[in-house]
């Protein structure tokens, strides 16, 4: 199934771990897909694996808290494929400190990443989607990935659930202001992934449990029983990307293997 045939994409942090696996399956899916990065190597091999794929794809290099980077995301996206047709909302910055202490540097941050680059994304690639839109069956898709920590507080990581709890709200706010300009956006809430992050999410320096332990810990927290992988994202992201989505906008998708049901 092609389900975003001819569309382009631009994923923020598509270089690895769920936007590079996004990118991926987004390509396998029909799109063309601008991948937007820190990480350069790890960028171009994401590129290369959807190209030997027979995927088309182009790493650009972008800061998501810098709007000029972005602007230049947009300006490859129309040159190399047409246009803009889906914003995944990937890039994300993680720190696991108390509020007492948290730094003011460790809170612009994550700020900066997790919002700001949300925030600059949307309204910078928004105009090209809504121009598109209009020729679209469907429309355009704005997909931002959030966290079961923007549903729920966090014990563990305070600050990162205070930005995901905004891009959660963000999306709805999106939601009802491009609705008539026939662009969608939604919120995708991942529970535990095993990702470099999620990998800092499951490290408790100073604990006495090996690695191992931790991991069968954490996936015996998980109702399902595992902890997530990217592909488990990656599929939510490709549906609400896709036209079979058409009447979504606004709302949570959370993928936790049941977490948050508890
Ligand atoms: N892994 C998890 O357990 C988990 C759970 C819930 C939500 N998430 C969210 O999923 C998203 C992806 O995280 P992941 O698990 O794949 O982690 P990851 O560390 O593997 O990937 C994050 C990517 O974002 C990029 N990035 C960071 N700062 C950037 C910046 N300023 N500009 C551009 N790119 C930047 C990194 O270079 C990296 O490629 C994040 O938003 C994260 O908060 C992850």
């Amino acid at each position: 199934m092609n389900r975003v045939d001819g569309k382009v994409a631009i994923v923020s942090g598509g270089a690895r771990g769920i936007g590079g696996e996004s990118a991926r399956r987004l390509a396998e899916h029909g799109a063309k897909v601008v991948i937007g990065d820190v990480l350069e190597a790890d960028g171009a091999a994401t590129v290369q694996a959807i190209r030997d794929a027979g995927g088309e794809a182009t790493f650009v290099h972008l800061d998501v808290t810098k709007a000029a980077a972005w602007e230049n995301a947009v300006a490859t996206a129309v040159k190399n494929y047409g246009g803009v047709d889906i914003l995944l909302n990937n890039a994300g910055a993680y720190i696991a400190r108390s509020i007492l202490e948290t730094t003011q540097e460790d809170f612009a941050t994550l700020v900066a990443v997790n919002l700001e680059g949300v925030f600059l994304g949307t309204k910078i690639c928004a105009p090209e989607m809504m121009r598109r839109a209009q020729n679209a069956p469907v429309g355009s898709a704005i997909v931002n990935i959030s966290s079961v920590a923007g549903m729920v507080g966090s014990r563990n990581a305070p600050i990162y659930s205070m930005t995901k709890g905004g891009v959660r709200l963000f999306t709805k706010s999106t939601a009802l202001e491009f609705a008539k300009r026939r662009v969608r956006c939604n919120s995708v809430h991942p529970g535990l992934i095993d990702t470099a992050m999620g990998g800092q999410a499951m490290s408790r320096p100073g604990s006495r449990r090996s690695v191992d332990e931790m991991r069968t810990a954490f996936a015996q927290s998980h109702p399902i029983g595992r902890i997530g992988a990217p592909r488990d994202i990656a599929a939510a992201v490709v549906f609400l990307s896709s036209d079979d989505a058409a009447f979504i906008t606004g709302s949570e998708f959370i993928v936790d293997g049941g977490v948050t049901a508890q």
